[in-house]
This record gives C-alpha cells, structure tokens and sequence, in this order.
C-alpha cells in the first residue's frame, strides 16, 4: 500500500515508524514530515492544514491510505474531501470531529447521555459569565469553546482569575472566535490520565492508558507546554480491570453509540481525557486523534500491524480487529530546547542520536539537517522512548540515552515516571 501520513511532530514520526514495519506498505510519504521521517519515509512538501495541497498528492501519487495525525485539518473536513473522492483515510468526518472541536457540543453530548463529567455552564455573553463565576465558588475552569493549541482552558483559583479569562477569551478574542463562546465548569480534583481506542461508527476497540506531564518544569511546575513526557501504563491506583471495565462501559461505548447516531460514522482515534476522582472517572475533554506524546509510548506498546489496524477501521470493518497492547512499560521523556516554552534557539548540532541501546526509540519533532549535520529547529525537539518490563526499568533506560544526546542549551524534565510521581499519587489518593 502507498501511504500518506499528515503532520510533522513525533506522534507523526512515531506513526509513520509504527506503519513502516508493516508487511503491506509498498511507500510512505509524510506531509510535511520532519528530519526523523525524512530517514526511512519521503517527506512531501505539503503543510498539513492545506487540505486541497494534500487531496491533489494523494490523487496524484495513487495514495491507498491517508492517516490524519493532527486535529486541525480533520476540523476542516480533510476527511470529508478525501471521502467525497474516493480517498481512504483514517480519522473522522468534520462532524465527527467536533468532539474535540467544540467543547459546548461535546459537553451536550456527553451530558445527554449520562456519561460522567464536570458540571459546566455555556456562555456567549460576556456580562453574563462574569455574573456567572462571580455568584460561584473557585477554583473554576475557563474553557474557549473551539480550538486554542491546547491553551484555551483556565483553572482559576479566584473570581478576579476567572474574569481575567473571560475577558481574554470574550473580550480581548486571544484566540479569536474560538473564544465567543465559553464553558463555565467545575473544578475536579484528582490525577488525570488519558485513554485510546480505535473507533468506527458505534464500535470501540480494546482500550489503551496513558499519562503525560503537561508543565515544563520537575514537580508539575511552570508554564503548560505541548507535553514533556508521557508513561504507559499508568499506575494500578489510575488504571486496572475494574478501572477499564467502568471507563469502557459509561464512556467510551456511550460516546462512540451517540457520534454515530448524531453523524457520519466516526471513524479514528477516539481519545478521552479524564480525570480519576473519588467518584470514579470523569471526563475532561475528547480528541479527535492520538496525544502528543501519548501516541509516543502508546505505540511502542501495541502488537497489531498499525496500517492493518488503520485501514479496517477507516473501511469499517473493526469488528475484525483485536487491538492487543505489550505488557510492558513504556517510557517517553521529550528533550526540549532551553527557554522552551517561550522563546528559544535553534540550529544547535545534536549529537549522540548514532548511540541509542536497543529498545529505545527516538521520535523527532523540532529538528532539521543542516549541510548533513543534525541540528534543532524548535521548542519540543525529540521524544525518547523506551519498553522493558517495569516502569522503573523503562524509566532508567529512557534516561541513560536521554543523557547520550547533547546539543547547546538542551532541557528536560528529570521526574517522567519518577518513583516520586507515584509517592505523590499514592499520598493524594490515599489521603482522600
Ligand atoms: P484540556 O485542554 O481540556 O485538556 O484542559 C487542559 C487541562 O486543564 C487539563 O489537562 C486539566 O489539567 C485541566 N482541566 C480541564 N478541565 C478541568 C476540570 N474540570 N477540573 C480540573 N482541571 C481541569
Ligand atoms: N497530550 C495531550 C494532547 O495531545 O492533547
């Protein structure tokens, strides 16, 4: 099969690495791809939100499968043009999509069929959401209603905090009209993990656990950033049988019954966002696609052939499948460029990536070749990812080859899947 891949961070590097080992891949492109890909797939030089530049390729280039990495061209409708010519491709429909893109939609969804969530309130009048929070106990979280690369939520700790939000979102539109609209919603206290499954029309495939550190700094601490390092599976307390029974049976099955009742058959990555609380799991929010850097140790950890996998569900045929996902521990710690996440340098030499031990891979993101040298080119620059049987194992791994790769200025978080992590877990579960 020729295969597209759109995108170009280290979920698609790791995408595209998964598919490579399939027996049934004639050729592999990644548009735009990265440095990473560029070694064993042709990079095509198409960027992923241009939906027309990408259905001309894949016309042009007999593409069998296309496989979506990010949320922004599936919002606009890159599925639905694909489809509309004949194109097979693995993510869902515009319509379907607006599980991750509207968070108003998704939350009636959700609520509409007793799937467990925060409580929220939607506004599109700024005078009255102030009303709103300024009449309600804090902490409280801000949500923009659209898309806000992952910053368009705010946990405020006081009143002045959640008006300051709204203002920006409604008021100042910091993320234009992603903001004219705004969720109110409790605040839930607990530990946050995210869960995987492959999904066609009301089917869901088995399901796969994650947890990923979303602040710069050791501890949870500093600004958000798009992901500094992830484990799977996460901790018994977060994620066992009963666990998975309970998040299967009230989550997944409902919310995939009601997208294929409300559109299109939703064929993809169906991706929950939860937080594990004294009541049981509730849900955050829903993607339309893999995480970043999830899908780095997800992969790691699933046995099927990934472009088998892919092509039955976008054909609708999951029900051939038996998704099984590695025993074993995965472990990705992302290296990033200091000054990460606000501004930093890139074209610094990289070297160490020729030393890896085996068992560990690593996903490029922000890197580029420079006159046959390796060098950086943006804030997130590699994922390293390791399996072995323990967590603890797969941790020390992942580390000894962190410390291989150098390059001026590098930063990382030294406590991914640290023992201290699971002391604070176990300590806050237990102390409930
Ligand atoms: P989201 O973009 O929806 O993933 O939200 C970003 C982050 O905000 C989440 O990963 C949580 O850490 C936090 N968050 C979102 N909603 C809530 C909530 N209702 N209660 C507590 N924290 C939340
Ligand atoms: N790691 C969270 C996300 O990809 O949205």
């Amino acid at each position: 099969m020729r295969v597209l891949v759109v995108g170009n961070g280290a979920r698609e590097h790791a995408i595209a690495w998964k598919i490579g080992q399939s027996p049934r891949l004639e050729k592999l492109f990644v548009a735009p791809g990265n440095s990473g890909t560029s070694d064993f797939a042709e990079n095509v030089t198409v960027k992923s939100d241009d939906v027309e530049g990408l259905l001309d390729f894949a016309i042009q280039e007999g593409i069998d499968l296309t496989v979506v990495g990010p949320e922004i061209p599936l919002e606009a409708g890159i599925t639905d043009q694909f489809e509309a010519s004949g194109l097979l491709i693995f993510g869902p429909t515009k319509r379907g999509a607006r599980i991750e893109t509207s968070k108003s939609f998704a939350k009636a969804l959700i609520q509409r069929h007793g799937v467990p969530t925060a409580t929220a309130s939607i506004f599109d009048d700024y005078g009255e959401a102030v009303r709103h929070v300024k009449g309600g106990s804090v902490p409280v979280v801000i949500k923009a209603d659209g898309l806000a690369a992952g910053k368009g939520v705010i946990v405020a700790e006081s009143h002045k905090d959640a008006v300051t939000a709204l203002e920006a979102l409604m008021v100042d539109r910091v993320f234009g009209n992603s903001g004219d609209r705004v969720l109110v919603e409790e605040y839930l206290d607990g530990r946050e993990i995210s869960v995987f499954a492959f999904v066609d029309g009301p089917r869901v495939s088995s399901l796969v656990a994650a947890c990923d550190y979303k602040r710069i700094g050791d501890g949870d601490t500093g600004s958000n950033t798009g992901g500094m390092g992830a484990y799977s599976p996460p901790i018994p307390e977060l994620w066992n049988p009963d666990l998975e029974r309970l998040v299967m049976e009230d989550i997944m099955i409902p919310v995939a019954q009601a997208l294929a009742e409300d559109s299109s058959p939703y064929r993809g990555v169906l991706f929950a966002g939860l937080m594990v609380t004294d009541d049981g799991p509730k849900v955050i929010e829903f993607n339309c696609r893999f995480g970043d850097p999830e899908a780095q140790v997800v992969l790691r950890r699933l046995e099927n052939d990934l472009l088998e996998a892919m092509i039955a569900t976008a054909e609708g045929r999951l029900e051939d499948l038996c998704l099984e996902w590695d025993n074993r521990s995965a472990v990705a710690v992302v290296i990033a460029s200091g000054g990460y996440p606000e501004s930093y340098e890139t074209g610094q030499p990289i070297t160490g990536l020729n030393n890896l031990d085996d068992g560990v891979v690593a996903f490029h993101a922000g890197t580029s070749n420079s006159s046959g040298q390796r060098v950086t080119d943006g804030g997130r620059v590699l994922t390293v990812t390791s399996l072995a049987n323990s967590v603890e194992d797969a941790r020390y791994l992942a580390y000894a080859n962190v410390n291989r790769i150098k390059f001026e200025g590098s930063y990382y978080r030294t406590d991914i899947a640290a023992p201290e992590q699971y002391g604070i877990a176990e300590k806050n579960l237990r102390g409930k």
